[in-house]
């Protein structure tokens, strides 16, 4: 097998739920796909990288913007909102804060550019007024071969690595260590300006739980669940969190300098899901289902 067919079999070997790259072998092939040099991954994921310069993004009007949906659904009476499972205990927490200064020096440069994709709420904003766009920004790692859709989130053989996926190496090989049998898209989140991030949810079809972690190198984005009702806001105290992003909003205080998180979507693996614990209601609540345990 030559090194771009290595490197390509990785992630086509991700979408198979069957195939789990933490076995020994697997993850070898894992590793190596990110040691190759930086021209080995698809040039099809290459020529359709997101940025500002490439890609038109839709606006609705302002009016439709503001969630004007309850947010009221049943869930199981023990959850507790606002909420979210850490998974610090289930990762290398050690290895991801020595990734900091990588990240940090990385995102750095690519602040000379500026041409990063402007990080979009999605329509269910809590008030009215905040901006859509608050200004933080995105790179995709992995992107998706069909026009962007939050629902295909799950659906991880759409999704392939981008050109981005080489100036993130380090990064990539941690992912590689998560309990995912397969990753779909993987996002880094980042801004250098004191913005805020407005309080929204991602969607709010209380049927779907999209298995994804959030985390972070250090801790200097305030990023928190917000329970609308009473205005209690419940602040991310580790390095990572699964979350029920219908039920509860979710959002971020401004801080100063530099300031980034990475969000990582896919399939858990079958022995982590084994763990987790469903709710009888309201498929998007397992998070926080869990959290009440
Ligand atoms: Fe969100």
């Amino acid at each position: 097998m030559n090194l771009l067919m290595l490197s390509a079999s990785v992630f086509s070997a991700q979408t198979s739920p069957k195939k789990n790259y933490h076995t020994t072998a697997r993850r070898e092939d894992y590793f190596l796909s990110f040691h190759r040099p930086p021209d080995m991954f698809p040039k099809k994921a290459m020529a359709n990288l997101k940025t500002d310069k490439n890609m038109k993004t839709r606006v609705k009007p302002e009016s439709r913007l503001i969630d004007k949906l309850a947010c009221n659904a049943e869930v199981d009476s023990r959850i507790i909102y606002p909420s979210y499972k850490s998974f610090d205990e289930f990762i290398d927490v050690d290895r991801l804060r020595s990734l900091d200064g990588y990240l940090r020096q990385r995102i750095k440069r690519r602040l000379q550019n500026r041409d990063d994709l402007k990080f979009y709420t999605g329509p269910y904003r809590l008030e009215k007024g905040s901006p859509a766009r608050p200004g933080s920004r995105m790179i995709y790692l992995a992107e998706s071969e069909k026009p962007d859709s939050y629902f295909d989130l799950d659906k991880t053989e759409l999704w392939h690595p981008t050109v981005y996926a080489n100036e993130f190496a380090l990064l990539m090989e941690f992912i590689g260590t998560l309990p995912f049998q397969a990753t779909g898209r993987i996002l880094i989140m980042y801004d250098d300006a004191p913005r805020e991030i407005p309080a929204h949810r991602d969607h709010i079809k209380t049927g779907i739980c999209h298995e994804f972690l959030w985390f972070r190198t250090n801790f200097k984005k305030p990023f928190y669940m917000l329970d609308q009702n009473t205005n209690e806001k419940k602040y991310v105290e580790g390095y990572s969190a699964w979350f029920d992003s219908v039920n509860q909003y979710h959002g971020s205080d401004a801080s100063d300098g530099l300031s980034y998180s990475i969000r990582v979507d896919g399939k858990f693996t079958d022995e982590f899901r084994a763990k987790i614990p469903q709710p009888k209601i309201n498929l998007a609540s397992t998070p926080s289902y869990w959290a009440s345990f």
